[in-house]
């Protein structure tokens, strides 16, 4: 994966496409998270959020993403809203049980994007502020663990999912469909500091 040093370069490559994007989910933390990148990096030249419901931002950063509010029951109805965009970030949450282990893939698959990645990581580290015991118990485990071990197996810091979304959007593939698991997903996101030219 030579290009992928590139990654800075990549950026400012992808930067003068003026490319946009659209993010679902962008009010969870996985999403909230990816918004905050890609407008830190400024890679998109117009960023627009679709969700169910409208979202307040104080910060001027924020001041000009768009916002869309649909009914995910009645999506056909809604199509204008993702409709020239160069770009989709999925980060809607379900569970395992609710998408069907491997269902959701397949019918991901059958869309037939121009190019799509599917990120499959395990525990997400971060701050979450809803309840979820079983998940917040392995946070705080794993999170004070990876302080004096590696145990890049089993979890990633949320900021590290969010930039490997953004830096494997700006890496060319010719591939269709890629699967990225938790490894691929450190080593993507972790770009910036792994980087030899
Ligand atoms: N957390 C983890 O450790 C972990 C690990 C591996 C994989 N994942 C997967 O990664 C994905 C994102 O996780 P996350 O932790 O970032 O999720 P999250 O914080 O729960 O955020 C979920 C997002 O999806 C939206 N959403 C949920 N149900 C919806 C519905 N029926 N219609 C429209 N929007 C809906 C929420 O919108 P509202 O704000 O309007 O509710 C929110 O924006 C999930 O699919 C999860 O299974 C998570």
């Amino acid at each position: 994966m030579g290009e992928l040093e590139n990654i800075q370069n990549l950026r400012e490559n992808f930067k003068k496409q003026n490319k946009s994007c659209f993010i679902l989910g962008a009010s969870g933390a996985t999403g909230k998270e990816l918004l905050k990148e890609i407008l830190k990096q400024q890679l998109f030249s117009n960023v627009t959020i679709i969700g169910r419901r409208k979202l307040t931002f104080e910060e001027v950063a924020y001041q000009n993403v768009n916002q869309q509010v649909v009914d995910f029951e009645k999506l056909d109805e809604y199509s204008a809203a993702f409709q020239g965009h160069d770009v989709g970030f999925c980060c809607l949450g379900t569970t395992k049980a609710k998408g069907g282990a491997g269902e959701a893939e397949v019918k991901i698959e059958e869309l037939n994007f121009e190019r799509c990645t599917i990120f499959k990581p395990a525990l997400i580290l971060c701050d979450r502020e809803e309840s979820r015991p079983l998940e917040w118990c392995a946070r705080k485990i794993l999170g004070c663990l990876s302080h004096v071990m590696s145990i890049t197996a089993l979890s990633v810091p949320i900021s590290t999912l969010a930039r490997a979304m953004v830096n494997n959007a700006v890496i060319p593939s010719d591939k269709k469909v890629e699967l990225l698991e938790n490894k691929d997903i450190h080593m993507i996101g972790n770009q910036d500091e792994t980087k030899t030219s």
